[in-house]
C-alpha cells in the first residue's frame, strides 16, 4: 500500500491507544505479522521539543518497531513542525496528527464563520508541518461533531490540498463517545471526499469479517484497528490472510494466548523496568484474559502483580482452577466458551449493544 513515500507490506494499521501502544505492546503486535504501520500514544509537541522524559518515552523504539508514525497533539504551529522535524530526524516513518473533530457549536460565533476560520488555521498549521517534512504527514479525526455536523469530509479534502498523505477517520461523531454505531456511509463520504489519498477507516473492528464489510462497504484503503487488537493481537494476521484468501485461521488456543501474553508482559519488563513493567501490565493481562473463558480468578490476582516471577504464579493457580471448566480434552466446556465480540455494524438490527468491545476506564471519551 502506498503511504506518501511509504509503501507499507498491508493496508492494516495499529491505532493509537493512549496508555496501550506502547513500544511492548505495538512489538507484540508486530511479531504476529500483518500490521503495516503501528501509531504511538498520543504525544504533546511541546512536552516533545522540551525532551520531557515522559514525551521521550513515549516515542521510544527500537529496529523491529518499523515503520513507526509518531501522533503529535497541539495546537502551535511552530511547535507542532519542529517536533514533526525532530521526529523525522529521529528516523521515525511518519507523523500524524491528533485533530479531534472540529468543534463547530463550540468556536460558532455567528453563522458558523469561525468554523471555517478554524479550518483555515488547520490547514495552515497542518501545510507547515508538510513543507517541513520528507516524511508523509498524516491526520486522524471523528465523523465531526454530531449527526447534524459531520465535518470530516470538508477538512479531509482541505487537508489534501496542504499535502496530508493521508487520512484516518473513526466512523463516529464526538458526541457518541464509544457508543452507539460505527457509521459506514460517514467514512464513505469521507473516502468520497479527497480525490486520490488514502482513507483509513477505523471504528469497533474486533474480526476479518468486520473488516473485509468496512473496506466493501466505505471504499476506504485501509483499516485501523484500536481496541479490537488489544482484545486479539492475532487480528492482523487473521486478516490479513482472510482478505487475501477469503479463508479463516484457527483461533489460537489457551496456550498460544498464554505465550503471547508472557512476551508481552517480559517485553514491558524489558522497557519499563520490573517494578513499573508489572504495574503496568495490571491493566493489560485482563484483556488477554478475556478469551480465557472464566477469568476472575486469574484477573483478581494479576491486578496486584508486582514481580515477574509472581506471574508465574498466578497463572500456575489460575490454570488448576480454570481445569473445572475443561472437557477431557482439555477444551473449555461450550458453555463457558467467550462469547465473541460484534462490531456494531455487523450487528442484527435490534441487537443490543452488550456484545461490544469494552473500552478501558480513563478520559478516552474525546477520542
Ligand atoms: C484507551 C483509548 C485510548 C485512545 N487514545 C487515542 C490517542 O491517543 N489518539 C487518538 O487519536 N485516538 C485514541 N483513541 C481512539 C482510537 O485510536 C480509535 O480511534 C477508537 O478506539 C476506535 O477504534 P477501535 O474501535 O478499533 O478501538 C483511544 C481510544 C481508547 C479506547
Amino acid at each position: 500500500m502506498r503511504f506518501g513515500s511509504l509503501t507499507l507490506e498491508s493496508n492494516l494499521f495499529l491505532s493509537p491507544l493512549a496508555g496501550y501502544t506502547n513500544l511492548p505492546f505495538r512489538l507484540v503486535v508486530r511479531e504476529m505479522g500483518g500490521v503495516g504501520l503501528c501509531t504511538t500514544d498520543l504525544v504533546n509537541a511541546r512536552s516533545l521539543l522540551e525532551r520531557n522524559p515522559k514525551a521521550l518515552k513515549l516515542i521510544e523504539t527500537s529496529p523491529a518497531d518499523r515503520p513507526l508514525a509518531v501522533q503529535l497533539f497541539g495546537a502551535v504551529p511552530e511547535q507542532m513542525r519542529d517536533a514533526a522535524l525532530q521526529l523525522e530526524a529521529l528516523g521515525v516513518a511518519s507523523v500524524d496528527i491528533n485533530m479531534g473533530c472540529p468543534v463547530r457549536k463550540v468556536c460558532r460565533v455567528g453563522g458558523g464563520s469561525a468554523m471555517m476560520t478554524e479550518l483555515d488555521k488547520t490547514s495552515r498549521l497542518v501545510k507547515a508541518m508538510v513543507d517541513a517534512v520528507n516524511i508523509p504527514v498524516t491526520a486522524k479525526m471523528r465523523l465531526g461533531w454530531d449527526d447534524d455536523n459531520l465535518t470530516a469530509p470538508d477538512l479531509a479534502r482541505v487537508l489534501e490540498a496542504v499535502g496530508v498523505a493521508a487520512i484516518f477517520v473513526h466512523g463516529r461523531t464526538r458526541a457518541q463517545g464509544f457508543g452507539g454505531t460505527v457509521n459506514l456511509a460517514g467514512i464513505r463520504a469521507v473516502a468520497q471526499a479527497v480525490a486520490s489519498i488514502p482513507v483509513i477507516g477505523n471504528g469497533d473492528v474486533t474480526t476479518p469479517q468486520a473488516a473485509r464489510k468496512m473496506l466493501a462497504e466505505t471504499g476506504c484503503a485501509g483499516v485501523s484497528v484500536g481496541r479490537g487488537a488489544f482484545y486479539d493481537p492475532w487480528i492482523f494476521q487473521h486478516t490479513r490472510h482472510y482478505l487475501e484468501t477469503g479463508a479463516l485461521l484457527p483461533e489460537p488456543d489457551f496456550e498460544q494466548r498464554v505465550q503471547v501474553m508472557r512476551r508481552h508482559l517480559d517485553l514491558m519488563v524489558a522497557v519499563f523496568g520490573e517494578e513499573h513493567g508489572c504495574r503496568m501490565f495490571r491493566k493489560v493481562a485482563p484483556w488477554y484474559a478475556k478469551r480465557f473463558g472464566p477469568s476472575h480468578e486469574f484477573n483478581r490476582r494479576v491486578v496486584a502483580l508486582s514481580r515477574r516471577a509472581e506471574f508465574e504464579e498466578i497463572l500456575g493457580h489460575y490454570r488448576r482452577w480454570r481445569a473445572q471448566f475443561l472437557d477431557e480434552n482439555g477444551d473449555l466446556k461450550p458453555r463457558f466458551q467467550p462469547q465473541p465480540l460484534v462490531a456494531s455494524f455487523m450487528r442484527s438490527p435490534g441487537a443490543t449493544e452488550r456484545n461490544q468491545i469494552p473500552v478501558p476506564r480513563g478520559p478516552v471519551e474525546v477520542w
